[in-house]
C-alpha cells in the first residue's frame, strides 16, 4: 500500500489522470478551475443547493449506476474509477438538446440560470433511473435543487415533459423502457467497459502537496490503515467531512477512504437481523430499511436530498455522532447494534452505548465503524418516526422522535411488553429516553398511557434553544409526537396526514 497513483477517472466520456491536486480538493474546484467546465455552479458549497450537481455513472457488476452527486462536498480521489457527467456533456455533438433540457426550456423552467444546471443534472439522473415517475418520485428527485426565481411548478413541469421528447441515442438515453426492464446502449456498455479496465487490483493511494488518501480495498487492509495512522481522517462520503473543507478551511490531513473497502459495502440479511456496512450509501440503506420497516419510509425521503444519500453513508451519519443525526434514533429504537473494529479486535454493543458526550463516542485511536445491526422485525411492533425541520425536503431535523412498541397480544387487548424510544435534537447526543420508556411496560397501549407517556417524555430532556427551535418547542414536540404517535396507530387509525393535490398543466 506504499506506490502511489494518479486519480483516474472518465470526464464527459474521456479518460483522464489527475496529479498534483492536494486529496482534499473537490470534484467543483477541479471542474471549474482546472477543467474550465464553469457550467458546474458554486452556489452554497455545503450541499444544499444543487447548483453544483453532476452524475456520477459507478460500475455495479456489469452494469452502470447513475447517481447525481453534490460536485461540491464530494473529494476528488473518491470519483477514481467512475466516470463524471457535467451540464456541459448533455447536449448531443450535433448540437440537439437533452430532453431534460429541452424541457425546462419548453416549460420555462429558468429564469436567472443559476440554478438550472444543477436542475438539469438532476433531471438527467431521473431520466436515467425512472421512466415517467409519479410526482412523489419527482419531487424526491428534486429535492436537493433549490431555485430561488423561477419557482418549482415549472421545473416540476419539465420533469414529466422531457418524457414526451424524442429520446437521443448513447448514453444519454434513458435508462429504463416503458415496461420497467433497462435500456443499455452500447455507448453504456463501453463506458462500463472502460471502468472495468479502471478498477485496481490493489489499494488505491493518491498523495500530492503533502497529503495522502489512502483506500484500502479489504477490512484487514483498513485496519491495518487506521492503526498505522490513528490520525489520518476517516471519509466516507464526504457529506459532513466535505463542509469542514468548504466552510470551515481545515486541513484534513492524511486521509483513509473507506468506500472502496468490501466489507463496509455490505448489506445482509442473517436469521437474526439486518446488517448494513458502515459505507453503504444511505441510499441503498434507506432503501434496506425501508423494505423491512415501511413505517420510516418518510424519514428517509427526508434525510438530506438525492445526491446527499448517494455519496453519504449510514456508518458516517451514525459515526459523525451529531445530535441532530437521523438515523440514530430510528436505529435505537429498532434496537440496532454498532460493530467496531480496532487491528484484529471486534467489539459489538447497543448503539445507545457508543455515544459518550457532544461527539464523543467509545471509538479509541485506530478503531473504525464496520456495520450496524439491526434485529428483523416482529409482528405485534408499532413503529413511527417523525422529524421535526422548518422545510420537508433537505433540512436538518430540530427533533426527531422514533416510537416503537412490542405488543404482548393483538392491538386491542394487548399490553406493552417493550417500548423504545430513540430521540434526537434534544440532548447532546441521540438518546434513548429511557424513563419514559419503563412507564409504558404492562400497561394497554390507550389514551391514558399515551398521555401519561407524553407528560414523561417532555420532562425527560433538557434541550438547548438554538436557531432551529427553542427549548420550550422542542419539549413540546417531543410530546405532542407522542400523542401523534397515539392517534396514528390506535384502531382504528385517524388521518393526520393532509396531502396538497397538485396539477401540472404543461
Ligand atoms: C445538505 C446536507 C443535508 C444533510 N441532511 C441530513 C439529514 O437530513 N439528516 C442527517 O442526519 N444528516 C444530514 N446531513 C449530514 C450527513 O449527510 C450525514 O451525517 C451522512 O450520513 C454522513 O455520512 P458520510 O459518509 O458523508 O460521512 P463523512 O462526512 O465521510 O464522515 C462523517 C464522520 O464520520 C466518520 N466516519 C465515517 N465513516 C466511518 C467509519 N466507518 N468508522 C469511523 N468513523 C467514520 C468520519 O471520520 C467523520 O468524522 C446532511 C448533510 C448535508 C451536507
Ligand atoms: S454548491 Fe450548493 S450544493 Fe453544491
Ligand atoms: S432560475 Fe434563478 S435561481 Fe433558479
Amino acid at each position: 500500500m506504499s506506490s502511489t497513483s494518479s486519480i483516474r477517472l472518465l470526464l464527459n466520456g474521456a479518460p483522464v489522470a489527475i496529479n498534483g491536486l492536494r486529496p482534499q480538493t473537490t470534484l467543483l474546484e477541479y471542474l471549474r478551475e482546472e477543467r474550465r467546465l464553469t457550467g458546474t455552479k458554486e452556489g452554497c458549497a455545503e450541499g444544499d443547493c444543487g447548483a453544483c450537481t453532476v452524475v456520477l455513472a459507478e460500475l455495479t457488476g456489469a452494469r452502470l449506476a447513475w447517481k447525481p452527486v453534490n460536485a461540491c462536498i464530494r473529494l476528488l480521489p473518491s470519483v477514481d474509477g467512475k466516470a463524471v457527467f457535467t451540464v456541459e456533456s448533455l447536449r448531443a455533438p450535433d448540437g440537439l438538446l437533452h430532453p431534460a433540457q429541452r424541457a425546462l426550456i419548453d416549460c420555462h423552467g429558468s429564469q436567472c440560470g443559476f440554478c438550472t444546471p444543477g436542475f438539469a443534472m438532476s433531471l438527467f439522473g431521473l431520466y436515467k433511473n425512472a421512466h415517467r415517475p409519479d410526482r412523489g418520485a419527482v419531487d424526491d428527485a428534486l429535492s436537493g435543487n433549490l431555485c430561488r426565481c423561477t419557482g418549482y411548478l415549472p421545473i416540476l413541469a419539465a420533469a414529466q415533459r422531457m418524457y414526451d421528447i424524442d429520446t437521443m441515442a448513447g448514453w444519454r438515453g434513458p435508462g429504463i423502457n416503458a415496461d420497467g426492464s433497462r435500456c443499455e446502449s452500447s455507448e453504456e456498455k463501453s463506458i462500463a467497459a472502460q471502468l472495468a479496465a479502471l478498477t485496481r487490483a490493489h489499494p488505491f493511494e493518491y498523495a500530492a502537496e503533502g497529503q495522502r488518501w489512502i483506500a484500502p480495498q479489504t477490512i484487514v487492509e483498513l485496519a491495518d490503515a487506521c492503526l498505522t495512522r490513528p490520525d489520518a481522517q476517516i471519509v466516507a462520503g464526504a457529506t459532513d467531512v466535505g463542509l469542514w473543507v468548504t466552510k470551515q478551511q481545515r486541513d484534513l490531513g492524511d486521509i483513509i477512504y473507506t468506500g472502496d473497502c468490501a466489507e463496509l459495502q455490505v448489506i445482509a440479511n442473517t436469521c437474526s437481523h439486518l446488517e448494513i456496512g458502515a459505507a453503504v450509501t444511505l441510499t441503498d440503506a434507506c432503501a434496506a430499511l425501508d423494505a423491512e420497516w415501511p413505517e420510516l419510509h418518510e424519514a428517509w425521503i427526508r434525510f438530506g436530498s438525492v445526491p446527499i444519500r448517494n455519496s453519504g453513508t449510514l456508518g458516517g451519519n451514525v459515526a459523525n455522532g451529531s445530535p441532530i443525526g437521523d438515523s440514530m434514533p430510528a436505529l435505537m429504537a429498532l434496537g440496532a447494534t454498532i460493530v467496531l473494529r480496532q487491528g484484529d479486535e471486534q467489539r459489538e454493543m447497543p448503539l445507545d452505548d457508543y455515544y459518550l458526550d457532544y461527539r464523543k463516542t467509545v471509538c479509541k485511536p485506530g478503531e473504525f465503524v464496520v456495520t450496524l445491526r439491526v434485529p428483523h422485525r416482529h409482528d405485534r411492533l408499532l413503529l413511527r418516526a417523525y422529524k421535526i425541520a422548518k422545510r420537508f425536503d433537505q433540512d436538518i431535523s430540530a427533533v426527531f422522535a422514533c416510537f416503537a412498541l412490542t405488543l404482548d397480544d393483538g392491538l386491542d387487548d394487548g399490553r406493552i411488553a417493550q417500548a423504545r424510544i430513540g430521540c434526537g435534537g434534544v440532548a447532546p447526543i441521540p438518546k434513548r429516553a429511557k424513563a419514559t420508556e419503563t412507564l409504558f411496560e404492562g400497561r394497554r397501549w390507550d389514551d391514558a398511557t399515551a398521555e401519561a407517556a407524553a407528560i414523561s417524555l417532555a420532562q425527560e430532556f433538557a434541550p438547548i434553544g438554538d436557531m432551529r427551535a427553542s427549548a420550550g418547542y422542542r419539549r413540546a414536540m417531543l410530546a405532542n409526537l407522542l400523542r401523534r404517535f397515539r392517534v396514528e396507530t390506535a384502531a382504528p387509525a385517524v388521518a393526520v396526514r393532509v396531502h396538497a393535490a397538485v396539477t401540472i398543466m404543461v
